[in-house]
């Protein structure tokens, strides 16, 4: 697949790393990595995972792949360093919020580049990551990024316009899961479960209606019917949830939140 600089050493990129070395889609040594200051920790990362060092941000000439794992706020001199070598290499970034126009115009179109969005379960392999392409980067490319990200997770192209609802639904849909399940757990021991088990059955519950869901290729709704008889237990339930009116406060948590990614992003529009 080519050889990687990953710019940045942070948590993001640790995940890419260990997703693309994970069935050895990649071998180590075509893996380099390059940050700030931060020495230990590029010393840990490449103990974990025998990738190199790179010697300087020259070193990302050579690189077939570029990786932007760097805040948001460090894009710009960030790119700026790497400038004057970049010629034509598939450029993906993690920067939330970074449009794709302005890392086109700070790397000057020296560089094909990707935006990607992916979510904290790519940490575990299990993400959900949306990309976005330029339309200056080959068909080829494209594959080659879809690629190496699918080594982390689920991989869904999709317009750039979409960037903010998928930061809103895939990118913080683990904080919105996890503030449903939050409050079944608390239920739980009020109703007299223990909190270990509380959190035991909780997380197998979670597994088992994902699991269940992608092998049985049910839509929610069908499983949600399936499993709520009239007048039973879930529809005593669900009913509760009905009339608090949860389905519109998920629908405006969603919209909320991709009116925030907007905004965010909106800084970074402003200087292109
Ligand atoms: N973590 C997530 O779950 C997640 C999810 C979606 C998107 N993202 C995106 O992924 C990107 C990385 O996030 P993160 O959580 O991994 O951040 P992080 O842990 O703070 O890591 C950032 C890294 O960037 C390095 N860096 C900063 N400026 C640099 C420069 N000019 N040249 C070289 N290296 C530089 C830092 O080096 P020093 O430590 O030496 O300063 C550090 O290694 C962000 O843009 C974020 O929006 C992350």
């Amino acid at each position: 697949m080519g050889r990687i600089f990953v710019l940045g050493a942070g948590a993001m990129a640790e995940s890419f790393i260990k997703g693309v070395l994970h069935d050895e889609a990649v071998a180590p040594s075509d893996i380099v990595v390059m940050n700030r200051q931060n020495r230990a920790r590029l010393q840990e990362l490449t103990d974990l995972y025998g990738i190199g060092q790179a010697r300087a941000i020259s070193d990302a000439a050579d690189a077939d792949v570029v990786i932007l794992s760097v805040k948001p706020y460090d894009i710009a001199t960030a790119l700026q360093g790497m400038l004057p070598y970049l010629n034509g290499q598939l450029l993906i970034s993690f920067a939330a919020g970074i449009p794709i126009d302005f890392i086109e115009q700070a790397t000057e179109r020296r560089a094909q580049v990707i935006r990607a969005m992916p979510n904290l379960p790519v940490a575990v392999l299990a993400g959900a990551i949306a990309i976005s392409a330029s339309k200056q980067v080959s068909a080829t490319s494209v594959e080659h990024a879809k690629g190496l990200l699918a080594q982390l997770g689920v991989v869904v192209e999709l317009e750039e316009q979409m960037m903010d609802a998928a930061t809103a639904f895939s990118g913080s849909g683990p904080g919105f899961v996890s503030y449903f399940l939050e409050a079944m757990e608390q239920a739980a021991v009020q109703l007299g479960f223990s909190a270990p088990m509380a959190r035991e059955l909780l997380i197998q519950t979670v597994l088992g209606t994902a699991k269940i869901l992608q092998e049985w290729r049910l839509s929610p709704a069908e499983l949600r019917v399936r499993v709520t008889s009239p007048n039973g237990t879930t529809h005593a339930g669900l009913n509760v949830l009905n009339e608090r009116g949860m389905q519109d406060a998920i629908a405006q948590a969603l919209i909320q939140a991709a009116n925030r990614s907007q905004e965010m992003g909106q800084q970074y529009t402003a200087k292109v």
